[in-house]
């Protein structure tokens, strides 16, 4: 039987933009409660409000830095203050029903002979520690034997190298492995998990990367047709809704536009 998300918690990191922000929307749609976390609480704030124009039973949302035990820990107190209040449907701290750990991105395009500590730290600190301190902080809220899922959102980067990415692809394979180990730690317990692994997809990601450099972060997508952040967020949704015995352990999803790494098509040169 297909899992339904109406009234069930989701938890979603990085939910100011992109991939994360549609997240919200799609599984308001499904009438979820959402949880919703990032840095910018602006954003999150219009975010909340576009979830529950879209359905969702309740959204909150609160600052989060993942890069950050303190903030991390913070977030979860209040996550389980909200969980455990009175309309939640399964009383008591045990009923996250799904954590999206999609907060992260990639910061620099340099060689590894002329990369900056910050960038390296930052991605690091992102893509890898912060999936670990969001996962080790709300496990404890996830019910066992219940069909609850762990989607980590990944990347191609994770499964090729390319030149400029050094940093970022060791993140995300490290995101891949940490994914694997989790899913070996985890059997017994009914709690699914697994990573979706998008290729190009448009975003606020190059943005970051190119560090406010609008028109080199838009070159990236010139002539050809990427993901959106709505293509991803659908299949969060589908993962989520598979019946509580199937597990989708590693999803790799690039544009038909997209053969590979650095192998894309494009119709029109800018
Ligand atoms: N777009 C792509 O082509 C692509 C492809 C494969 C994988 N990905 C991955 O998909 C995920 C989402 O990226 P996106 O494409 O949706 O890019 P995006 O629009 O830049 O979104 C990134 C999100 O991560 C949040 N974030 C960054 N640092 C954070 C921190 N320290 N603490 C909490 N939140 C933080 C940002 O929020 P704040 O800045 O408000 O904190 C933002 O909400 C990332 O993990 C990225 O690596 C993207």
């Amino acid at each position: 039987m297909k899992m339904l998300l109406k009234d069930k918690w989701v938890l979603i990191t990085g939910a100011s933009s992109g991939f994360g922000a549609a997240a919200a929307r799609a599984f308001g749609v499904e009438g979820a409660k959402l949880l919703l976390g990032a840095r910018r609480v602006d954003r999150l704030e219009k975010v909340a409000a576009e979830a529950r124009k879209a359905g969702a039973a309740e959204a909150y949302f609160h600052k989060l830095d993942v890069t950050n035990t303190p903030s991390v820990k913070a977030f979860i107190v209040w996550a389980k203050s909200k969980i455990q209040n009175p309309g939640c449907q399964t009383p008591g701290p045990t009923c996250l029903h799904v954590l999206i750990n999609n907060a992260g991105g990639a910061h620099g395009q340099d060689s590894v002979a002329e990369g900056k500590d910050a960038d390296w730290e930052t991605m690091l600190q992102t893509n890898v520690l912060g999936v670990l301190r969001v996962t080790r902080a709300a496990l404890p809220l996830m019910p066992h034997d219940a069909g609850a899922s762990i989607i980590n959102i990944g990347s191609v980067a994770g499964h090729t190298a390319y030149e400029g990415g050094a940093v970022y692809c060791a993140a995300k394979a490290g995101e891949l492995q940490i994914t694997r180990a989790l899913r070996l730690e985890l059997l017994g317990t009914g709690i699914r998990v697994g990573t979706v692994d998008p290729g190009l997809a448009e975003t606020e990601f190059s943005l970051v990367r190119f560090k406010g450099d609008a028109a080199g972060a838009k070159e990236v997508y010139a002539g050809t047709h990427p993901l959106t952040a709505e293509d991803i967020a659908e299949i969060l949704v589908w993962i989520a809704r598979r019946p509580s015995h199937v597990n989708i352990d590693e999803l790799i999803v690039k544009p038909v536009d997209q053969a590979a790494v650095g192998k894309v098509f494009r119709r029109t040169k800018t």
